[in-house]
């Protein structure tokens, strides 16, 4: 525990409900974060969870869990695989998943969801699962790194294996050498931050993920930002441009 939900309902589909219960918001923030690997999209999601009292969703999260929990399924040790290869998990698998999380997308605290939709598949599905709940998506938050920034970003961060914390050795270093701030839990290298793996995420990412930006610029949805600068910068400017959004639709 450190400060936000549990999530036990991302993790378990369901089975556990998350603690603190969310309490109801006026106006509950549903975004999704886009944007290449590494370039910061868990390390904003959780601070914007924290200005906006959301809940982090996190795709990549939910595999990694099922890994350390050395999950016994054919289908789920296949989706392992993949993403320690830095390929994309099975779509099939990917979007059950997320339907089968549908509670916490009409969570009454709101969601910023890291690492869903991936392409267009995903990204229609979305859509269908958000039209049966009757749930609209605020905004998807575009981080936009050059690739040099990314790959040293990639290669210096160390992640909690207990809470999954996101750190970096250089630019966001924990207080304990490999030790978590918040728990206390291990840190250690994600088995895809390798340069092979790095580079097949790369290539995933613009063959089959950016084309979700112009996706959503049609739409209307898509709010751009740069994501060079501190961590508190980005998530400024982030809120700003959300603030901005709003203002433009409610007037
Ligand atoms: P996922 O976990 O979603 O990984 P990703 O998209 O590759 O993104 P990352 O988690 O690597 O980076 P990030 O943008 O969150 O950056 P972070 O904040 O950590 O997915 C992993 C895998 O799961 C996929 O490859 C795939 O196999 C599978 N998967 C997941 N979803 C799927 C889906 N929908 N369909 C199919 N497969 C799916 O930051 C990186 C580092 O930079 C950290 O060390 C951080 O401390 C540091 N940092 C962050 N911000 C700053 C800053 N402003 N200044 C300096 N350092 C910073």
């Amino acid at each position: 525990m450190n400060g936000h939900p549990s999530r036990d309902g991302w993790y378990t589909a369901g089975e556990l409900d998350c603690f603190p219960v969310p309490p109801p918001r006026e106006r509950p923030s549903r975004l999704v974060l886009l944007g290449a690997p590494g370039a910061g999209k868990g390390t904003q999601a959780r601070l914007l969870c924290e200005s906006l009292r959301a809940c982090h969703l996190s795709t990549g999260d939910l595999f990694r869990a099922a890994r350390d929990q050395c999950a016994s399924s054919p289908a789920m040790r296949a989706a392992i695989e993949a993403m320690n290869r830095g390929e994309l998990v099975p779509e099939e698998l990917v979007i059950r998943m997320v339907r089968e999380r549908a509670s916490c997308l009409r969570c009454q605290g709101g969601f910023v969801l890291d690492g869903f939709p991936r392409n267009q598949r995903q990204a229609y599905a979305l859509d269908e699962i958000l039209a049966d709940l009757n749930v609209a998506l605020e905004a998807v938050v575009y981080l936009e790194l050059p690739l040099e920034e990314i790959i040293a970003r990639l290669s210096g961060r160390r992640t909690c294996v207990e809470c999954r914390a996101v750190f970096h050795v250089s630019s966001n270093p924990p207080s304990r050498s490999d030790i978590c701030d918040y728990c206390d839990g291990r840190l250690e290298q994600r088995t895809d931050d390798q340069p092979d793996a790095i580079r097949v995420r790369m290539q995933v990412f613009d063959a089959e993920t950016l084309a979700l930006v112009e996706f959503y610029e049609r739409l209307g949805k898509l709010v751009r930002i740069s994501a060079r600068g501190t961590p508190e910068q980005i998530r400024d400017r982030v809120l700003q441009a959300l603030d901005r959004n709003v203002s433009e639709i409610t007037t």
